[in-house]
């Protein structure tokens, strides 16, 4: 049994797949636009750049906060590298700030004492396993306007904030998406950004697209001079981050069954849930109704043996994540002890399989082997 196993809406992918193939225009065009649109709509996001991955989008979201290099950014330690990559990517330096043991999302508390120890203005939040965390929002109400804010998004497709608004429709943030293979909105590799002014909008395209300042099916297709087609400027350098018509034409496809499948994941959770209540070796980390139940997190104070007796049986479980500070590139920005609830459910997190092709007895066989195993 798979940790995750992507469900494509598999005709219908085909068939969009084959128009794009058969029209000629595979790169960056009216797939992408469309998809931009549609995500537009669906988050009530002002503007959506498609990408080729939420890593594209998060190293893209970090250039554009503008900070002199070797500047403070307060971020998690259990995430996927990407987050903390971006950050490093521009010469910044990651302030760890210690997670919450109810939901995994940042410490409000840590959030604002390791602020004002760094002078951090500016910070990168992971709406952990797909929800946004009450602290998120806490931080949001208190925050100065001048305080950038960058959501890490790749786990959070479809899911809501408090409020009951869509995740990335926010004005005061940068949202950033992932549609990976085995996200909830799956292609096989793109993402997005989304931005609330214009000018960030323009500059996040340029960025992706080597610092030229039009794309080419843009310049192929409304240029009114037809000798200068050709012609374009860079003033600023990029990188090769833009999404193609392909994975747009898959997005476009999938976006329509995001809410029916952030449903399915929903009421997985429900099942592993109740299936737990009352196993007191075994804590699972709370989700609220609008979390998009990207991952289905529990802690047990026996976390290998638990793991040896799942994958005894061909189940596949998961860790998400190590402590980024576990690795070598980011050990220097991390002082032991700093951080002492993440150090310590780091040796106790399991994910489980969570898919939408599990059906009510895989769950069962799965919660049952935890249950026996769970000291
Ligand atoms: C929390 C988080 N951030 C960022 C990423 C990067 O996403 P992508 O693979 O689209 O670059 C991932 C991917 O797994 C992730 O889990």
């Amino acid at each position: 049994m798979q940790l995750f196993r992507p469900t494509y809406e598999v005709e219908e992918c085909v068939e969009a797949v084959r128009k794009v193939l058969s029209s000629g225009w595979t790169g960056q065009g009216p797939q992408c636009k469309q998809f931009e649109e549609s995500w537009s709509a669906f988050t009530k996001a002002k503007y959506s750049h498609f990408l080729n991955s939420a890593t594209a989008a998060l190293h893209i979201a970090v250039r554009m906060l503008d900070l002199p290099k070797g500047s403070n950014i307060l971020t998690t330690p259990l995430t996927f590298v990407s987050t903390n990559a971006a950050i490093l990517y521009e010469g910044h330096t990651p302030v760890f700030v210690d997670v919450n043991e109810r939901d995994l999302s940042l410490s409000f508390d840590d959030f604002k004492i390791k602020a004002e120890e760094s002078c951090a203005r500016s910070a990168l939040w992971v709406h952990y396993g797909g929800q946004v965390s009450l602290e998120f929002w806490k931080m949001l109400e208190s925050k100065r306007e001048d305080f950038a804010v960058i959501e890490d998004c790749a786990h959070a497709s479809g899911a809501y904030y408090p409020d009951g608004s869509r995740v990335g429709s926010r004005s005061d943030t940068t949202s950033c998406f992932s549609f990976q293979a085995v996200k909830n909105l799956p292609t096989f590799d793109s993402g997005v950004i989304c931005l609330s002014s214009l000018a960030m909008h323009e500059r996040a395209k340029r960025l992706a697209w080597l610092g030229i300042d039009k794309d080419t099916f843009t310049r192929t297709n409304t240029s009114q001079n037809e000798l200068y087609k050709w012609y374009y400027q860079v003033s600023e350098l990029g990188w090769k981050y833009n999404g193609n018509d392909v994975a747009a034409a898959i997005a476009n496809v999938q976006l329509k069954y995001l809410d029916r499948d952030n449903q399915v994941r929903r009421e997985i959770y429900q099942c592993y849930k109740k299936n737990f209540e009352g196993q007191s070796p075994i804590a699972l980390v709370a989700h609220s109704l609008e979390s998009a139940h990207h991952l289905l997190v529990i802690r047990v104070k026996n976390r290998d043996e638990v793991i040896a007796a799942l994958k005894a049986e061909g189940i596949a479980p998961g860790v998400h994540y190590l402590p980024n500070y576990e690795f070598p590139v980011f050990r220097p920005f991390y002082k032991r002890g700093s951080c002492p609830v993440s150090e310590k459910i780091s040796s106790e997190i399991i994910s489980l399989p969570n898919h939408l092709q599990l059906i009510r007895s895989d769950i069962d066989r799965v919660c049952d082997l935890v249950i026996r195993s769970a000291k």
